[in-house]
């Protein structure tokens, strides 16, 4: 099974950024913590993240037909971006949205979730844990190739 783990906005800044929200964990020893989690499982991963909306939407593009699954995170852009969702819809690739804060709990604006609609998943207020989370859920939904 192939999965990609996109994250978007600011989420390289994890450790430094909004510790009391985002936790201590760097974006570094997140990407250590999903890889070895793949390990031993069959599962290829790659992480990739970025700052940019175009960047996200042509990592979504390039993964139509060899990618398994998509994990996201789009971080601000969840709460702006029909180019995402649109992107998500186009691929027709099965994605789970991962918020590592309660998104739910905050303000209203992180309410609103764009990619939502095109997610079969989501998963909030789990820390890092989350994105483990939703690598289970393909496991679980038995996505092998
Ligand atoms: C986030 C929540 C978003 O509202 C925020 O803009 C982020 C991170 C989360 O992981 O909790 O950048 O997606």
């Amino acid at each position: 099974m192939k999965i990609l783990v996109l994250n978007g906005p600011n989420l390289n800044m994890l450790g430094v950024r909004e510790p009391d929200i985002y936790g201590k964990e760097t974006y570094a020893s997140l990407v250590e913590k999903i890889e070895s989690y793949c390990k031993g499982k069959d599962i290829d991963v790659e992480c990739k993240q970025s700052n940019h909306e175009g960047t996200l939407v042509d990592w979504i593009q390039e993964a139509y037909g060899s990618v398994d699954g998509i994990v996201i995170n789009p971080g601000a852009y969840t709460h702006t971006s029909v180019a995402l969702l649109d992107a998500l819809k186009a691929v027709s690739i099965p994605a789970v949205e991962v918020h590592i804060s309660e998104v739910s709990k905050r303000e209203d604006f992180r309410k609103i979730s764009y990619v939502r609609a095109a997610c079969i998943a989501t998963i909030t207020g789990r820390g890092t844990d989350g994105y483990l989370d939703a690598i289970e859920i393909f496991l679980k939904n038995g996505d092998k190739k």
